[in-house]
């Protein structure tokens, strides 16, 4: 769809005065940007409703994702985050975090033939990032291979709009209805089957990272399903366990295999698989 050149709200400008910014992306409702200011880098992220189409019902909440999740970074107590409202939804300012993503650093182990293996420091650094959300109690909701920014000295875990676990302003929350399916545990996918809505636990996160380290380093979903299936397919194949073997050789395979148990309680806690990887 072609509109007009998206263009930073008046706060977000005042608020930064930028001296140079990028459209990282727009999507689903959701505008991310890189701007660069005198006072250092940071991605602001903007939101806007989904509206309905013939093939999917309109959507506002995506609207109230980046003030979610700025009050969600808020709460965890990090530094330079700014939220608040704008024309057509929220937005929030936090700093940019320079890096590539899981997915985009472990392409060589993907590669046809390849004899890389993916490294088990950068599977820690992606375990440490989110054993630190773990340890405030909190829960991600939303771990996937690009949420994992991998910097020179740490990982950093993005994308908090759906994280649970503390006080978020009435205003701005809404509903927990699943994530990207590829990532769903079994108990988060047959409650979204059942009642459009699931609640997001740290059992599921470690899940979800088990299949994120898992098709980082091969290119599989943890689930057999065919590409084109819908999302309510995809799900009840994950309800169903059609579970794929772990390919992924050494410790790193054995400890993927164990975050993709079916059962959550069964499920080694983020705690466990840092202290095997170490
Ligand atoms: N703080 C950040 N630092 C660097 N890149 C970011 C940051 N926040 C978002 N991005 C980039 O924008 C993309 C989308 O951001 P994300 O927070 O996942 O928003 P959403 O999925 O809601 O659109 C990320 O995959 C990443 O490439
Ligand atoms: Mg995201």
């Amino acid at each position: 769809m072609s509109g007009p050149t998206p263009e930073l709200p008046l706060v977000v400008l005042d608020a930064l005065m930028p001296t140079a910014q990028r459209l990282v992306l727009d999507r689903r409702g959701s505008m991310v940007w890189e701007v660069e200011s005198h006072r250092g880098r940071y991605a602001v992220k903007l939101g806007y409703p989904i509206e309905a189409t013939s093939e999917w019902p309109a959507q506002p909440w995506t609207a109230l994702a980046p003030a979610r999740e700025g009050a969600v970074l808020h709460r965890l107590g990090s530094d330079q985050i700014a939220y608040g409202e704008w024309e057509r939804g929220t937005w929030n300012i936090q700093p940019w975090h320079e890096g590539p993503d899981l997915y985009r650093l472990w392409e060589p182990c993907r590669a046809e033939g390849s004899s890389v293996e993916p490294h088990s420091s950068v599977a820690l650094g992606c375990v440490e990032a989110l054993a630190g959300l773990h340890s405030k109690g909190w829960a991600h909701g939303d771990v996937q291979p690009a949420h994992f920014i991998i910097g020179l000295e740490r990982t950093h875990l993005i994308d908090l709009a759906l994280a649970r676990g503390g006080h978020v302003p009435e205003g701005y929350d809404f509903p927990f209805r699943g994530c990207l399916v590829h990532y769903e545990a079994p108990e988060i996918a047959r409650s979204v089957l059942a009642s459009g809505e699931a609640e997001p636990t740290q059992a599921a996160d470690v899940y979800a990272l088990g299949a994120s380290l898992l098709i980082s380093a091969t290119g599989w979903r943890a689930v057999e399903y065919p590409d084109d299936a819908s999302r309510r397919v995809q799900r009840k194949a994950i309800v169903d366990g059609h579970r794929r073997p772990v390919t992924v050789p050494g410790e790193l395979g054995r400890l993927i295999d164990a975050m993709l148990s079916p059962a959550p309680e069964e499920r080694p806690t983020i705690y466990d698989v840092g202290k095997a990887l170490i």
